[in-house]
Parts: structure tokens; C-alpha cells; sequence
């Protein structure tokens, strides 16, 4: 249960990158956004576990940096370092592939950035859910957009996708998931602040 929605959308959004081998290999440059999220670290660690070793983690909190590095983050980006410059309609090609948590304005940014033939799996809105872009990356680099929905994704997949959780995305360096009883419950709500990444399993 600790994977929960958000690291089966995760495990969803890594098989949508995997569909491109011939772009992404293990040394290509990657980026997860909203990486200290639920989806973004799940995220980095199944690429982590999967041996990708170029990846960059998004966060609005540097201070989150030795988390993201410990999940498998090579670099960690302030994500408004993203969002800093207008918007390009194409600009120097910077990542292969991106899991994107935040959409709105970020994913606007990351368009353009994109490699030829590279892939974004759009998983979330946390920024926003306004998409302003052009077709540019789309008809002059390839670049291929995939929606992620966890609700309806098919059941005959969903076996799939939960296999792999238990073996080639395990990860090998998630931070430990403590279970506490149903009770505990409004406890632990009032000692999370917004620092707190750590899972929790709630036994009923
Ligand atoms: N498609 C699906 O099936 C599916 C399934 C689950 C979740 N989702 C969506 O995916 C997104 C992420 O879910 P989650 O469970 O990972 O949420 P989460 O745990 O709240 O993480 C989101 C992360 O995004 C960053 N963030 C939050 N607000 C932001 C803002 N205004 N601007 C920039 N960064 C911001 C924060 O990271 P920092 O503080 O480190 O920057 C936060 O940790 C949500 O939009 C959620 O609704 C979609």
C-alpha cells in the first residue's frame, strides 16, 4: 500500500518513457518535476532503480536537495529557474525525457526544452492546469506528449504495471514507510508540515 495513486501514476508514467529507446538510454538526460511530491519521488527512484543516472529533480525547496539526490537525482533544479525566462517556442535542446507533476506554466517551459523525439508523460497540475504552447516541438522535434490517468487506466494493464512495482521499479533506496493504527491518525496530522516526504501506511 505504500505506493498507493501516486506510485502507480509514477510506474505508468515510467513505461510511457520506456516506449522510447531509441532516445532515451540510461546516460540521456531526464527530469522529474515536483519531485518531492508523491509521484515525483516515486518516480525518480523507479528510474533510479531502472539505472538511468542523468536525472534532474525539480523542487521549490533546495533544502529537499539531499532527499532527491538520495532517491537518485544526479542534479536538483529550483523549479523556478524553470519558469524564469519567457517562454521560447523552441530552445536548446535540453532533456529527452520529462514526468512532469506540475503542468501549467512549468510544462509550458519544458516543451521547448525537449530533444528531438524526445518524450514528456504529463502526470498532474499542481502549478496549473492552463497549457499555453505551440505545435513546434510537436511537428519540428517529434516530441511526443502523453497524458497519465491512473483512474481509468485499463484493468487488463493495471496487473502490469503492479507487477513491475514489485520487481524491475522496487525501488532500492526508499526511505523507510512506518504503519500506524487508524487511530493515530489525527496525531500524525498534526506533526506533518510542509517538510515531511515520508510515507505513511494507516492500518484499519
Ligand atoms: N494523473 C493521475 O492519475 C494522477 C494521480 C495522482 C496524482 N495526480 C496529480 O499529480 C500531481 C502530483 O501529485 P502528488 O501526489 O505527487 O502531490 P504532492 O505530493 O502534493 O506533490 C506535488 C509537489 O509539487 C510541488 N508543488 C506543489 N505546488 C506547487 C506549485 N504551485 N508550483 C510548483 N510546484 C508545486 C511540491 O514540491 P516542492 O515543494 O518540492 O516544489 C509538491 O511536493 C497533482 O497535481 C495530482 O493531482 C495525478
Amino acid at each position: 500500500m505504500q505506493y498507493g495513486t501516486a506510485g502507480f501514476t509514477a510506474a505508468i508514467a515510467v513505461t510511457k518513457l520506456l516506449r522510447q529507446p531509441a532516445t532515451i538510454d540510461h546516460h540521456t538526460p531526464l527530469l522529474v518535476t515536483g519531485a518531492t511530491g508523491g509521484v515525483g519521488s516515486f518516480a525518480l527512484s523507479f528510474l533510479a532503480k531502472l539505472g538511468f543516472d542523468q536525472i534532474t529533480a525539480t523542487t521549490r525547496d533546495l533544502t529537499q536537495s539531499a532527499y532527491l539526490t538520495q532517491l537518485g537525482a544526479a542534479h536538483v533544479l529550483a523549479t523556478d529557474q524553470l519558469t524564469v525566462q519567457p517562454t521560447k517556442l523552441l530552445a536548446h535542446q535540453t532533456y529527452t525525457g520529462v514526468i512532469d507533476t506540475l503542468g501549467g506554466p512549468v510544462l509550458e517551459h519544458l516543451l521547448p526544452l525537449m530533444h528531438q523525439d524526445g518524450v514528456v508523460a504529463a502526470c498532474g497540475n499542481a502549478a496549473g492546469i492552463q497549457l499555453n504552447t505551440s505545435v513546434l516541438p510537436f511537428i519540428l522535434r517529434g516530441v511526443t506528449l502523453y497524458g497519465i490517468d491512473s483512474v481509468y487506466y485499463p484493468r487488463k494493464d493495471r496487473k502490469e504495471i503492479w507487477q513491475l512495482l514489485a520487481t524491475n521499479f522496487k525501488p532500492v533506496n526508499w526511505p523507510t514507510t512506518e504503519t500506524v493504527a487508524f487511530n493515530q491518525l489525527a496525531t500524525l496530522f498534526n506533526e506533518a508540515t510542509p517538510q515531511t516526504t515520508s510515507r505513511t501506511v494507516i492500518q484499519y
